[in-house]
C-alpha cells in the first residue's frame, strides 16, 4: 500500500509538471482530486489494510491529499496568474485616440490669418462683451441716427450690450498704440436676428486696419485683390460699389464672381452671379480723432468680412446653422 501511495505521487508530480494549460491541471485534477479520483480510491483501500499498517498508511494518504491539494492550488494560482500577465502585451501598437478636427470656421480663420501675416498684418483682438461708445459713438454713429439701426443690437444695459462688428476694435487699437497700424482683427460678433439658414444671432467676423502717412483707396483696392486672389484663386472676377458706413468714407462693397455656378446663376449667388464678400473703406477722420490720430497726418483704410460666408463658399455649406450645431456628423467632414 505504502509502495502504490509512493507511485501516485510520483505519476502526479509528473503530470503536474506537464499540465501546461487550465484544461491539463483540470484533467489532473479529476484524475488525482476528485471525489472518485486515485486518492480517494486509496483512502477507500484503507478499510483492507491490516490494522497494525493502519496508522502509517493512514498518515502516507493523507499527507499525499495534502500534498497533492497544495500543489495543485498553487498550480492553479500560478496559471491564473500567469495569464493576467500574458494579456499586457507590450508589442502590440497603442490604442489610437481619436483626435477632433478643427471647426471649418476656425480653419478659415487660420488661413486668413496667414494670408493676411504675408502681408505684413499682425493680429489683435477685442471684448465681445462692449460698450456703446467703442461699437457705435466712437464709429461715428451719431446718436439716434436711424445708422444704429442697422445693426440690431443685444442690449445688457443701456450702455453695454454684444458688439456687432469688430470695428470696436478700431478704436481700441489706436488708443493702444501710436501709428502706422496694421492689423487683422478675428472674433465673434452678435445681432438681434431671426435664426435663418442665411442669418444667425452669432457669427465671426475678421477686421482689418491699416494707418499710416499717405494711405490710399487704391491700396485699399490693391490689398482687397490681392487677398480675393489668394484665398480664391486668381482666376477670381471681383468688383467694387459705392456703399455706405459711418466710419469709413468713402466706403464700397466688394463682390467676387460666383464661382459656385461661374456666374451662370445658382441660389447662392440668388441668380445673379455675383457674392457680396465684405465692406470696406478709408477710415473716417472722426474715426481717427476718437482714436488719438490725427487725421491731416494720417490716413488709413479698413475692412471688414463675415467669415462663415467666406467658409461657406469654401466648402459649400447652405445653412449657416449648421456651423453652431455641434453635430460631429457634420464636424468630422473637416
Ligand atoms: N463693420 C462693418 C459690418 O459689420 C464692416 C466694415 C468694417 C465696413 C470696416 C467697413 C470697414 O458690416
Amino acid at each position: 500500500m505504502l509502495e502504490q501511495i509512493r507511485h501516485i505521487r510520483e505519476e502526479f508530480d509528473r503530470e503536474l509538471r506537464e499540465s501546461v494549460d487550465p484544461s491539463a491541471l483540470e484533467a489532473l485534477r479529476i484524475k488525482f482530486l476528485a471525489r472518485k479520483g486515485l486518492i480517494a480510491r486509496l483512502f477507500e483501500q484503507l478499510r483492507t489494510v491490516a490494522p497494525d499498517e493502519k496508522p502509517a498508511v493512514g498518515k502516507a494518504l493523507n499527507e499525499l491529499r495534502a500534498y497533492a491539494q497544495s500543489a495543485y492550488d498553487e498550480a492553479i494560482g500560478r496559471k491564473k496568474g500567469r495569464s493576467t500577465e500574458v494579456r499586457v502585451d507590450l508589442s502590440l501598437p497603442g490604442r489610437p485616440r481619436p483626435v477632433g478636427t478643427r471647426h471649418p470656421i476656425t480653419q478659415t480663420i487660420e488661413d486668413l490669418k496667414r494670408i493676411f501675416a504675408r502681408m505684413g498684418f499682425g493680429i489683435a483682438y477685442g471684448p465681445d462683451i462692449e460698450d456703446d461708445y467703442h461699437n457705435f459713438t466712437a464709429l461715428n454713429f451719431p446718436p439716434d441716427h436711424p445708422a444704429r439701426d442697422m445693426q440690431d443690437t443685444f442690449f445688457i444695459s443701456k450702455n453695454v450690450l454684444l458688439r456687432t462688428h469688430t470695428s470696436p476694435v478700431q478704436i481700441r487699437v489706436m488708443k493702444s498704440q501710436p501709428p502706422p497700424v496694421r492689423v487683422i482683427i478675428p472674433g465673434r460678433v452678435y445681432r438681434n436676428e431671426a435664426v435663418s439658414a442665411r442669418s444667425h444671432v452669432i457669427f465671426h467676423q475678421i477686421e482689418a486696419l491699416s494707418i499710416d502717412r499717405n494711405v490710399t483707396f487704391s491700396e485699399l483696392k490693391g490689398t482687397l485683390v490681392s487677398f480675393v486672389r489668394q484665398l480664391y484663386g486668381s482666376s477670381v472676377k471681383y468688383k467694387f460699389r459705392p456703399t455706405f458706413f459711418p466710419f469709413t468714407e468713402p466706403s464700397a462693397d466688394m463682390y467676387i464672381s460666383c464661382f459656385i455656378c461661374n456666374q451662370k446663376g445658382c441660389p447662392v449667388c440668388k441668380y445673379n452671379g455675383w457674392l457680396e464678400i465684405l465692406g470696406s473703406g478709408m477710415v473716417h477722420p472722426n474715426v481717427l480723432r476718437h482714436g488719438g490720430y490725427d487725421p491731416r497726418r494720417y490716413s488709413g483704410f479698413a475692412f471688414g468680412m463675415g467669415i462663415e460666408r467666406a467658409a461657406l463658399l469654401r466648402y459649400g455649406i447652405d445653412d449657416i446653422r449648421l456651423y453652431f450645431e455641434n453635430d460631429v456628423r457634420f464636424l468630422r467632414q473637416f
